[in-house]
């Protein structure tokens, strides 16, 4: 760790973050998903006495059933954890999906069939899974259950089925004809390869029995025996390019979350790299700090958030995996450069992009999943997992029921080559045997002496504007509710244009924006699905909501005490 980024983290261990104040136990557990199902798994976790860490495996694997354009074995996240005591402990458990050892920058260079992107579609797309890593290890590492007992909801609703809903029809339209092209997605997935009808039940047999080896034999049983073997095949025979070695090889890694003080004696907890969220997070509320964000009038400061994500997310093309790039998060994150930042905003009109120094890499996809649980302890998670665009690289490996993510194409293709969003690649991230792709999953904490947060949320490059924003209400002392439902709007510099859902200004607030000198464009539909908790420490009660963009659930369950 590079000498101020410790200097940083010093100073926070010894603030008054977890001081004198008695801490009243969390009244409830809780959970917040994206889908009522994997709420549920997790209840019925902490009934049977798990605790929180107990409670995300069971939510992970029942998303990686309920959900399935979402999340899977065959993708990977990041699970933010807090251990609860007196000085409460944050861990952060990186288990982002691996390129394959036989990638290499250009394995992209040359076009796939017609009408196929061979970083997105098919075998070739997919980089090596690390969610199955995390649950075994979760359970091992942190839980009190048997990864068995955390896994059992999932193989049920795997084996009995779960009904389809609005939600996934609309996924599939998304990615109807990459999924009709693999014979096994399709069986699996669609009926009469077409999207399934509303409430029917969509069984996964074959993922059901992934899941069984998995409980019997921990990590061992998906990277490697019968489930590697089905892997590897099926991925080869596609004319993807993993190996037993790549499976075999896979690890989690526990890393430092990234730590800084915010107003009012509150910390950020957050995503360190490969995710660049955390970092654009904590550059973003260091400028609107300073800029006094609170202090100013609606359009101001809607102005100000803009202006403070243009240049947080500029500096994203220079981050890469922490393991084979060395990121300057010394630099990013110094107080003299953030100052510095700061001071470069112009209150009265927006900074065109192209005035700022070069680009920066945007690769993203479009789904994903984040959940958040609490147990009585006060043992928390905060977790994003994704298998990238809806339903992956819509490649399911025989006779495992295992979607594979198309997570390859978060990577730079070129450090020049644009991709489908007009965004840029970066030296940082291009392709390497064994890296992991950079990311834009940002589950993070907000902590202080009388409270804990929870925030996360897919969306792509939009989710560290969605937990800014959404953290930008909490500190403005609004509502739970609130913190979810707020209208959400978008800057990450490269298109130099403000995206926002078409409820989020007035026709004032537009004419406002375009005179300051921003570039408006309506996102025509609502984005993002916030999951988000606290729990007030002085008065032990608990709250949740989940965003109603989507389909998901907050709910809670007292406990008898032990
Ligand atoms: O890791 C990332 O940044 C992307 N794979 C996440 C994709 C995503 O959130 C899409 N969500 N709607």
């Amino acid at each position: 760790m590079r000498p101020l980024l410790s200097l940083f983290v010093g100073l926070l261990l010894c603030s008054s973050l977890h001081a004198e104040t008695p801490v009243q136990r969390p009244q409830h557990a809780l959970v917040a998903s994206a889908h009522p199902a994997a709420t549920v798994a997790g209840l019925e976790t902490l009934a049977a006495g798990g605790n929180a860490f107990d409670a995300a495996v069971a939510v992970a694997a029942a998303l990686a059933v309920a959900e399935p354009y979402g999340s899977g074995l065959g993708g990977g996240g990041f699970f933010l954890l807090r251990e609860a005591g007196t000085t409460p402990r944050y861990r952060f458990v990186d288990a982002r999906e691996r390129a394959p050892l036989k990638a290499h920058a250009s394995m992209y260079a040359t076009p796939g069939k017609a009408g196929q992107a061979p970083s997105l579609d098919g075998a070739l797309a997919a980089a090596i899974p690390g969610l199955p890593a995390a649950l075994a290890h979760l359970s091992q590492r942190y839980g009190k259950l048997a990864l068995r007992d955390s896994l059992y909801p999932a193989q049920r609703l795997a084996r009995d089925g779960i009904g389809i809903d609005a939600l996934y029809r609309e996924r599939v339209s998304w990615r109807l004809k990459a999924m009709q092209a693999d014979p096994e997605t399709a069986r699996i997935f669609l009926s009469d390869n077409q999207a399934p009808a509303e409430h029917s039940l969509l069984r996964q047999p074959e993922l059901a029995s992934t899941l069984q080896r998995l409980a019997d034999h921990g990590h061992a049983g998906f990277y490697s025996g019968r489930t590697a073997d089905l892997l590897v095949r099926a991925v080869q025979a596609a004319g993807g390019i993993w190996t037993h070695k790549d499976l075999t090889d896979y690890r989690v890694i526990e890393r430092q979350p990234l730590r800084a003080k915010l107003q009012d004696g509150r910390e950020l907890i957050t995503a360190p790299p490969p995710s660049a969220g955390g970092v654009a997070l904590i550059q973003s509320l260091a400028m609107l700090q300073q800029l006094n964000w609170r202090k100013a009038d609606t359009l101001t400061r809607d102005h100000l958030v803009i202006e403070s994500l243009r240049r947080a997310y500029r500096d994203r093309g220079l981050l890469g995996d922490p393991d084979q790039v060395r990121n300057p998060l010394a630099s990013l994150l110094a107080p003299a450069y953030l100052q510095q930042l700061a001071r470069s905003i112009d209150r009265q009109k927006a900074t065109p992009s192209s005035s700022l120094p070069p680009a920066t890499a945007w690769h993203e996809g479009q789904h994903t999943t984040h959940f958040t649980v609490i147990d009585q302890a006060g043992n928390a998670v905060s977790a994003t997992l994704s298998i990238n665009l809806p339903f992956g690289a819509a490649f399911t490996a025989k006779g495992s029921g295992v979607l594979l993510n198309n997570e390859m194409d978060d990577f730079a293709k070129a450090v020049d080559e644009q991709n489908a969003y007009g965004l840029t690649g970066s030296q940082a991230n291009l392709i390497a045997p064994g890296k992991r792709p950079l990311s834009s999953m940002t589950p993070s904490f907000v902590e202080s002496a009388g409270e804990l947060s929870s925030f996360g949320t897919p969306g792509g490059s939009r989710i560290p504007s969605m937990v800014l924003l959404g953290i930008l209400e909490y500190l403005d002392g609004q509502p739970i509710e609130r913190w979810a439902t707020r209208p959400r709007f978008h800057h990450q510099y490269l298109p130099d244009v403000l995206e926002y859902e078409p409820a989020t200004f007035s026709s004032q607030e537009k004419a406002g924006l375009l005179r300051l000198g921003h570039q408006l464009q309506s996102t025509n539909r609502r984005y993002g699905n916030l999951q988000v908790l606290r729990w007030n420490k002085q008065s032990g009660a608990v709250e949740g909501a989940s965003d109603p963009r989507g389909l998901g659930r907050a709910d809670t369950l007292a406990l008898p005490p032990q």
